[in-house]
């Protein structure tokens, strides 16, 4: 199966289905990802934060396909910010996988009372031109967070990694990232804070997979990557890796998708990085 890609500012691309990692432990993740590079799966994301990123790299290595075909995005918590920390960071990340570099390096909170997400990302521009990090961006940050590293650095980020899917959909966000050519990126995009299996139970969805003859979680999936959206769902189970993979072969109609505008529980549901983070 051939997974379509999505061009970063960094002339990289990032294909539009990834697996998603947390809270998957240094073998599961492994395990995890041999399964998923056999289903087709050449996107990992993971975080330092999830302590698993030396899994990771094994697993990237178990599957014995070329790490080039790999696109490895990690991020950096709050630890790191600041006074060049993440320059470190990154060296241990690197360390731990046991590889050369990653596709997409993320600050993974903005953390605004701490006040060092600008410094951290000129750290993070370093961190680029070095090579360690192919493509860098950011995660979890709102739009006041991303105006204030236009106006103050001289990268746009390539990503912006923020919880979404029809529950919390993140008009305006999504709005900002598009004007600045910044690829909006879905974690828990199968509704995941609600509740996933609640959430793909609900009758608009089931609805919508039984008369396209698709799973409520591909027609979650399609939402998103129909939308020029990249998603990160989790799943270790090799049935669910394959169809979560398998939505780039039907379409969501308008009407379609205004019957799953009806689950969104506000525009920002998710939860508010001004205040949440690590
Ligand atoms: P499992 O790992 O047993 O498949 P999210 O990435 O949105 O946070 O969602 C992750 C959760 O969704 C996990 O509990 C995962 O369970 C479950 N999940 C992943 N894919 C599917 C699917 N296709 N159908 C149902 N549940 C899924």
């Amino acid at each position: 199966m051939s997974i379509p890609s999505i061009p970063l500012n960094s002339g990289t691309a990032i294909p539009q289905i990834g697996l998603g990692t947390w809270p998957l432990d240094d073998a599961q993740v492994a395990d995890t990802i041999v399964a998923a590079a056999e289903a087709g799966y050449r996107h990992i994301d993971t975080a330092t934060r999830y302590g698993n990123e030396a899994g990771v790299g094994d697993g990237v290595r178990r599957t014995g396909i070329p790490r080039e075909q790999f696109f490895i995005t990690t991020k950096l918590d709050g630890t790191f910010q600041g006074s060049d920390r993440a320059l470190d960071g990154m060296r241990e990340a690197l360390d731990r996988m046991r590889l050369d570099a990653v596709d997409l390096l993320l600050i993974h909170w903005p953390l605004p009372q701490r006040d060092e997400y600008v410094s951290t990302w000129r750290t993070f521009e370093k961190i680029r031109d070095s090579g360690l990090a192919r493509a860098i961006g950011v995660s979890n940050f709102k739009v006041a967070h991303l105006e204030r590293l236009a106006a103050e650095t001289g990268t746009v980020p390539a990503v912006n990694q923020v919880e979404l899917s029809p529950a919390t959909t993140r008009p305006a966000q999504r709005e900002y990232h598009a004007a600045h050519g910044i690829v909006t990126e879905a974690y828990s995009p199968l509704g995941g804070r609600s509740g996933v299996r609640e959430f793909l139970a609900h009758p608009v969805i089931t609805s919508l997979a039984e008369r396209l003859g698709r799973t409520p979680a591909q027609v979650v999936l399609r939402w998103h990557v129909q939308q020029g959206v990249v998603a990160i769902p989790k799943s270790s189970d090799p049935a669910r890796l394959a169809q979560n993979l398998d939505v780039f072969s039907f379409d969501l109609s308008d009407d379609d998708m205004a019957s799953l505008a009806t689950l969104s529980r506000g525009p920002d549901a998710g939860g508010d990085s001004d205040h949440i983070g690590h």
